[in-house]
C-alpha cells in the first residue's frame, strides 16, 4: 500500500495551480505512486452540479452566505465520497483548491465572519486538514491579466474587486501555519515551480 498524503493547491485567479496540480499528479503516476487528482468546487456528481450553479448560474440570486454553504456542500460530499476513502487506500490525494479557498475568498475577500467560515469549513471537512498546502503566490493584477483571454465565470466576475484581499488572506493563513504551507512565487517559470513543488513532495514521501 502507498503512503497517504493530502496535498492542496491554492492561489488567486490565473496563478497556474491547476497546471501544477496536474504536473504533480503526472509525476507521481509515472513513479507508480498511487495518486488521485481532484478539484473544488466539484469532484463528485453532486459537486459538479453545485460547481455549475456557483460558477455559471445565471438569473439566480446567490447570497454570500448561500455561496459559503454551497462551496461547503460540494466539499462535504468530496471529503466523504472521494478524499477520505482515497487516503484510507493509501493514496496521495491532490486537490485543486480546498477549505483555505473559502477562508480566503468568502471571509478575507467577501468579508464573512472568519470564525463562522472556519467552523463551517471544519464541519464540512470533518476536521480533515491537508498535510501540505501549496500557495502559488501571484500579485492580484498579474493573475487577472493572465486570464484575460477567456470568459470569466460568475465567481471571477464578482471576485474581481477583491483579489488583493484574497491574496493577503492567503498570506495570513500561510504565516499562521508555516509547517503546512509552501509559498511559491508563481512568477517563476512553470518548470521551476514544478521543481520546487516536487522537491517538497519527494521529501514528504521519503519521510514515510
Ligand atoms: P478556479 O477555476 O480558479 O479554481 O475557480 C474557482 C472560483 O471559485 C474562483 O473564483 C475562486 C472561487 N472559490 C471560492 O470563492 N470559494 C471556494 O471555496 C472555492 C473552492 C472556490
Amino acid at each position: 500500500m502507498g503512503m497517504s498524503l493530502f496535498i492542496t493547491f491554492e492561489g488567486g485567479e490565473g496563478c497556474g495551480k491547476s497546471v501544477q496540480a496536474r504536473a504533480l499528479y503526472k509525476r507521481l503516476s509515472q513513479l507508480a505512486v498511487p495518486a488521485l487528482l481532484t478539484l473544488e468546487p466539484g469532484g463528485t456528481p453532486l459537486g459538479d452540479r453545485i460547481s455549475r450553479l456557483v460558477k455559471w448560474g445565471q438569473d439566480i440570486a446567490i447570497s454570500p452566505l448561500t455561496e459559503l454553504l454551497l462551496f461547503n456542500a460540494s466539499r462535504a460530499q468530496l471529503v466523504a465520497e472521494v478524499i477520505k476513502p482515497s487516503l484510507k487506500d493509501g493514496k496521495v490525494v491532490i486537490c485543486d483548491r480546498f477549505a483555505d479557498s473559502t477562508t480566503a475568498y468568502q471571509s478575507y475577500g467577501r468579508g464573512l465572519d472568519l470564525d463562522m467560515v472556519m467552523s463551517i469549513n471544519h464541519a464540512a471537512t470533518l476536521g480533515l486538514q491537508p498535510d501540505l498546502t501549496i500557495l502559488l503566490d501571484i500579485p492580484a493584477e498579474a493573475g487577472l491579466t493572465r486570464k484575460k483571454d477567456r470568459k470569466p465565470d460568475r465567481c471571477e466576475q464578482e471576485n474581481i474587486a477583491i483579489p488583493r484581499r484574497v491574496r493577503e488572506g492567503y498570506h495570513k493563513l500561510a504565516a499562521g501555519n508555516p509547517k503546512r504551507w509552501l509559498v511559491v512565487d508563481a512568477a517563476l517559470s512553470k518548470a521551476k515551480v514544478t521543481g520546487i513543488i516536487w522537491d517538497k513532495v519527494e521529501r514528504l514521501l521519503s519521510k514515510g
